[in-house]
């Protein structure tokens, strides 16, 4: 689709006819203290974009700036909406679902941005992708970029989580460690692509991440009928997946196929709520730290801040806070009320939904339609577990043993 690319924080357009990044006359305002400014938002040519809501079989895929050529080497589509009987029980909400993004092909969320971000590479014809990531994008981008016979390099901070770093290297990925942060990672990723060319997929630093990320609202879409939850609870680290989401919503307004946007709740958690602070002070102030267990959504200076904030704004949303105890619950009820392995992130989203679960039936009654997005799978650090699970002992290998253990207390 033709777009153009506008500044988020000055409005200046820009043409898509070749690869952008953030806003040049945004670059110096940048500083330490201050969630960063400039990034771009794509805004399709308003004609095309109402074209789509006569098109038959509507792919989220129809909704990128690029044209995916094939989708068959690492397909991202249709993760399931599950609405576990326990879990709506418990919370006597009727409508409860859960989008289960964990089950993407690289167990997270994370394959939407990198399939879009293929596109973005196929249209300009470049076999290289360089990126900075802990964990799940890394991971996502060396999976679909093997798939796609594309080469990933890809710069971590040299104590991000081992676990998922193994999955990019198995996966073929030129792996850089840096004596250094994730920003220092950032900041030579985007070196290398200025030296050795191929494109950048830095989150938020690449507006086409967010328009891959947006895909996920385009299926909830399709897949509830052509409507649309009333409310969508998101966890969130950069502001990049939050973004993504509310801006699927946004382009399906736009295009008249919805008449009102889904409300947004970005969970946070207490130690590691930029966002949410931003969102209450109206002050985007980075943190000097953030802290929490939740490594995915760990985030000190969010590279997506601004947008998220003025995002959850557009669509009346809200921000909540959970602890780290509240999200590790969450991650145990979610199994066993629901039958699924989320990672810590992952279950910040349904966190918030249990903490905020009296305020939402005051708001708009018992039977809201109310979606949690999972976004990452927990198969990948088992470990999280550990202290959760107590092994039980071994019985005799007898009849009499099974009599034994099942008869007592009858
Ligand atoms: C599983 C999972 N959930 C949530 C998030 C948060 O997304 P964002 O940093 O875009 O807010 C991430 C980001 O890495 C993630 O991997």
């Amino acid at each position: 689709m033709n777009f153009k690319y506008v500044c988020n924080d000055c409005g200046a357009e820009y043409s898509s006819d070749e690869i952008r990044y953030t806003c040049p006359k945004c670059e110096s305002k940048n500083n330490d203290k201050e969630f960063r400014f400039g990034n771009l938002n794509v805004v399709f040519d308003e004609g095309e974009l109402r074209a789509l809501a006569g098109k038959r079989n509507l792919k989220p895929q129809d909704f990128f700036p690029y044209r995916l050529k094939d989708d068959k080497p690492f397909p991202v589509a249709l993760t399931p909406i599950v609405k576990p009987l326990g879990a709506s029980k418990k919370l006597g909400l009727k409508n409860l679902s859960f989008k289960l993004d964990c089950q993407l092909l690289s167990g997270s969320f994370k394959d939407r941005a990198s399939q879009a971000v293929i596109a973005q590479a196929q249209a300009f014809k470049q076999k290289k992708i360089a990126l900075a990531s802990t964990g799940n994008a890394g991971a996502a981008m060396s999976a679909i970029g093997a798939a796609y016979g594309m080469e990933i390099v890809l710069f971590v901070p040299e104590k991000a989580p081992v676990n998922k770093l193994m999955q990019s290297i198995l996966y073929g990925a030129t792996v850089v460690p840096v004596k250094g942060t994730y920003d220092d990672a950032f900041a030579l990723s985007i070196c290398y692509t200025k030296n050795f060319g191929g494109i950048n997929r830095n989150t938020a630093y690449n507006p086409i991440t967010i328009e891959g990320k947006k895909s996920v609202s385009i299926e909830l879409y399709n897949q509830m009928g052509k409507k649309v939850p009333d409310v969508v609870y998101v966890p969130v680290g950069d502001g990049c997946i939050i973004s993504g989401v509310a801006k699927g919503f946004v382009d399906l307004r736009d295009a008249g196929m919805i008449d009102h946007l889904p409300h947004i709740v970005a969970v946070q958690s207490t130690a590691s709520n930029a966002i949410a602070q931003a969102f209450e002070t109206g002050k985007f102030l980075n943190l000097d730290a953030a802290t929490t267990i939740a490594d995915s959504i760990s985030v000190a200076s969010p590279a997506a801040g601004r947008q998220a904030v003025m995002r959850i704004r557009e669509s009346e949303g809200w921000c909540v806070q959970v602890s780290d105890n509240e999200i590790k619950a969450a991650q145990l009820a979610l199994a066993r009320d629901c039958g699924v392995f989320a990672e810590p992130a992952a279950s910040a989203s349904y966190a918030g939904l249990l903490k905020d679960r009296d305020s939402l039936v005051e708001k708009f009654g018992k039977d809201v339609n109310v979606l949690c997005l999972l976004t990452g799978t927990a198969f990948k650090d088992m470990k999280v577990f550990d202290k959760a699970v107590k092994m039980p002992a071994s019985i005799d290998n007898s009849e009499d043993a099974v009599l034994a253990r099942f008869s007592k207390g009858r």
